[in-house]
């Protein structure tokens, strides 16, 4: 058996740090592990524009721990009124990284995200000509379509004729939660990826729902059957350049999702490296580990892989906190429902 294990040092391709006193407290949970995260843009107002994203930018630097390295990689909040020359700008000059798509309504602070995509398309082939990548919370928002079919529909309806209408535009599906997304992604070819999250390689939905309701497995996509979190397992540790890790790890105060109406998304940022060696070695995928965490997604974002490496070690269960403390309340960490036995050195 294997005991020690070491690769570049990991990026987060989805990451929701907040602001203010959640920001300052979430960061050492990625910085302690990861290099570069894309930083989702859906604040309260969300960073719509380039000077908002500077802003955050700085905010962010500004709440580093001491000492640490960690390069942010900003995105802006597509808006039916973002303007395309701002974009272009932004993305010209290094600033952001990705510009993310949200169906109005879809998730936690998406009210501002788009109702109607023909009025995005030329943003969209402007993007498409400068390289952006689209970063997609792939979800229809319609009444009428079942929960668990809406990433389903989503492709058939949404992506698939974005894609076709808009030839070149590099499209990053976030978080996928199915086998149609799974199979999508892989026959996209070099201009589609997809991003898996820590929580949907873990959980399916009887984990939610069965033996009572467990609000910290709630998240946006909501887990499927376990048929789909098989197909998302298959693709994760296969080492195929189209998919790689976006935790999505997405905080909320405990008092906010353990209530009546609660937050949607899970805490994974504290334990997501030895939650993820367990599940690749469980799987007989260590190997792929890296492929997954640390070089799939910088060569879809054209980016050098990390230099450091990171070492991790199995042992005994390794200890981590339930929560971590905010000025706020507290934030439940991602409990996989089994020990970890491997240890970030
Ligand atoms: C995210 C959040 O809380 O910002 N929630 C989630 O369940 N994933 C939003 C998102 O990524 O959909
Ligand atoms: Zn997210």
């Amino acid at each position: 058996m294997t005991h020690s294990l070491t690769l570049r040092r990991p990026d987060d391709w989805h990451l929701h740090l907040r602001d203010g006193a959640m920001l300052r407290a979430m960061l050492p949970e990625t910085t302690r592990h990861f290099s570069r995260a894309i930083i989702m843009p859906n604040l309260v107002p969300p960073v719509v524009t380039a000077a908002q994203a500077v802003a955050y930018r700085d905010r962010i630097l500004t709440a580093l721990p001491e000492g640490a390295t960690f390069e942010p990689l900003m995105t802006l909040y597509l808006t039916e009124e973002t303007d395309a020359n701002d974009l272009a700008a932004a993305h010209a000059s290094g600033l952001i990284k990705a510009v993310k798509l949200y169906p109005a309504g879809a998730t936690t602070n998406s009210a501002s995200g788009v109702k109607d995509f023909d009025k995005v398309r030329p943003v969209f082939e402007r993007m498409a000509e400068i390289g952006c990548p689209l970063c997609v919370h792939g979800e229809v928002t319609d009444a009428n379509v079942d929960i668990f079919d809406r990433e389903a529909v989503f492709i058939d309806r949404v992506l698939d004729p974005v894609r076709r209408a808009t030839p070149g535009l590099r499209v990053v599906m976030e978080h996928i939660t199915t086998a149609q997304g799974v199979d999508y992604a892989r026959a996209g070819g070099p201009d589609l990826a997809a991003t898996i999250t820590t929580h949907h390689l873990v959980i399916n939905r009887n984990h939610i729902l069965v033996g009572g309701i467990k609000p910290h497995y709630y998240c946006l996509p909501v887990a499927k059957r376990e048929e789909h979190r098989l197909a998302l397992r298959a693709a994760a540790t296969s080492g195929h350049r189209a998919f790689f890790l976006g935790t999505d790890s997405a905080p909320h105060v405990d008092a906010a999702k353990e209530q009546a109406c609660g937050c949607a998304g899970c805490f994974t940022a504290t334990n997501t490296m030895s939650v993820l060696a367990e599940v690749f070695e469980q799987d007989g995928a260590l190997d792929q580990l890296e492929a997954f965490a640390s070089l799939n997604g910088p060569a879809f974002y054209r980016l050098p892989a990390n230099d450091a490496t990171m070492t991790l070690t199995r042992g005994a269960p390794v200890d981590y906190p339930a929560y971590i403390a905010t000025s706020d309340g507290p934030v439940t960490v991602f409990d996989p429902g089994y020990p970890l036995h491997w240890q970030v050195d």
